[in-house]
């Protein structure tokens, strides 16, 4: 039998536990920073929750079964839909805007590439309910906080932004129908990721000249937003959002850590506005997270719109750039006490003793079988532990119990309540 997980998931022994731990709790923090509620939703969803048909990396990369009653079934590739059907589900008992935050687990049928699995977690911040980029910047507040806090600047990460309404703008002027918006977007998305010959396939399904093409590469490869400004028009909403985004920017104090980018529009047919990625400024991997508005995600599901945006932040890839950066924390293993009786018959008392401990709170390995003192210091020792605490027959019979502390090799006896 194969002991590897399959390919693309990992198993999570202590050590990696206690780092993905650590990750988790900077995103937890975060989020209580900035006032986001944690939710949860199951992992396993009806397949036709994700089968958005314009043409997705994502819905191809999915995970589907049926269960034992014939249902059709997939495992959540991203949380935005799962989120959108909870919303949903409540309605107008929501007391608007809402912001909520959570950390799936994500499965995806996906080309392995450092820092791309086929499972990641992916910690997520929605806001529903503001319709300016008010909603937008705060996000991207909480963003740059978490860099921070880990130890990143903004001389190591970028963030790229635009909306997708700006090329909206050029899209009408090309007299594309609005309803074919999103697979356009979808498209434009593969430009720069997909061989040219893929490319023209696709463009042709979508009746899209090579002429039309080109003048999309044009429009995408503008370097600046006064330039993009100059084509769709100074007053456009995107073109004033963004001005707007970038001026909120730089009020909270996270001005440098963007900069608009007319190719970004991201591969999720849902965005209709800003959208915007993170980057290690070295370009060596691919985005660390990334996200946007969603205005119109609950009409498709049947339901009433409700302005929306967020982010969705995959552990692989922060992960090996802090290692690239030489910022992962070391995490030893957190023991205070292993607590060792000399013989057997002093294992009654071992285990009161490790039972006070644990009553003050105190973290305690009690050894279990019959071993010799050296072992036991060796595994004390093997565990990080701060103290061995020994229960020797003399000592004992005088309510005492030896105490070492293993940092300074310092021992002493102690009674109970000294203990
Ligand atoms: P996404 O761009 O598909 O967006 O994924 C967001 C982030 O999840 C990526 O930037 C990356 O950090 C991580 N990620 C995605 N796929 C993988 C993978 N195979 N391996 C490792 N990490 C991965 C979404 O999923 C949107 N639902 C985000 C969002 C939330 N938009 C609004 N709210």
């Amino acid at each position: 039998m194969d002991l590897a997980p399959p390919r693309g998931t990992r198993d999570f022994f202590p050590k990696d536990l206690r780092l993905r731990n650590w990750l988790f709790g900077h995103f937890r923090e975060v989020s209580r920073l900035f006032g986001f509620e944690e939710y949860d939703a199951p992992v396993v969803e009806s397949e036709e929750l994700y089968t958005r048909k314009a043409g997705e990396e994502i819905v191809q990369q999915l995970y589907t079964f049926e269960d034992k009653s014939g249902r059709r079934l997939a495992l959540r590739p991203e949380m935005t839909p799962s989120l959108a059907r909870v919303v949903l589900q409540r309605g107008k008992s929501l007391s608007l805007p809402i912001k909520w935050f959570s950390i799936p687990q994500c499965w995806r049928y996906e080309r392995m590439t450092r820092g791309r699995r086929r499972e990641h977690y992916q910690w997520n911040l929605d806001i529903f309910g503001v319709a300016g980029v008010n909603a937008e910047a705060e996000l991207l507040s909480a963003l740059t906080t978490f860099f921070t806090r880990v130890g990143l600047g903004s001389a190591d990460v970028a963030i790229k932004v635009s909306s997708r309404k700006l090329l909206q703008a050029a899209l009408e002027s090309l007299s594309v129908p609005a309803d074919r918006f999103a697979e356009v977007c979808v498209l434009v998305d593969k430009l720069e990721k997909v061989p040219p010959p893929g490319i023209e396939v696709e463009a042709k399904t979508l009746e899209f000249s090579p002429d039309m093409m080109n003048r999309i590469r044009e429009f995408t490869s503008s370097n600046s937003l006064e330039e993009t400004a100059r084509l769709v028009g100074e007053d456009h909403e995107g073109v004033r959002e963004l001005r707007q985004l970038f001026t909120l920017a730089g009020e909270y104090g996270f001005g440098e850590w963007l900069q608009f980018d007319a190719s970004l529009v991201r591969g999720l047919a849902y965005y209709t506005g800003t959208v915007f990625e993170a980057f290690d400024r070295g370009a060596s991997l691919r985005a660390i997270c990334g996200g946007g508005r969603y205005d119109r995600l609950l009409s498709t599901f049947g339901g009433e719109d409700i302005p929306a945006c967020g982010l969705g932040f995959g552990d692989p890839v922060i992960i090996e750039l802090l290692k690239d950066k030489g910022l992962l924390p070391e995490l030893p293993e957190q023991l205070d006490d292993v607590v060792f009786a000399f013989d057997p018959s002093l294992r009654p008392p071992a285990m009161q003793v490790a039972n006070r401990l644990r009553q003050q709170g105190r973290s305690v390995d009690l050894i279990l079988e019959d071993r010799k003192l050296k072992w036991a210091f060796k595994h004390a020792d093997g565990r990080g532990a701060s103290r061995l605490v020994l229960l020797a027959p003399d000592e004992w019979a005088a309510g005492k119990v030896r105490v070492k502390d293993l940092k300074t090799g310092e021992e002493r006896d102690l009674s109970l309540e000294d203990l």
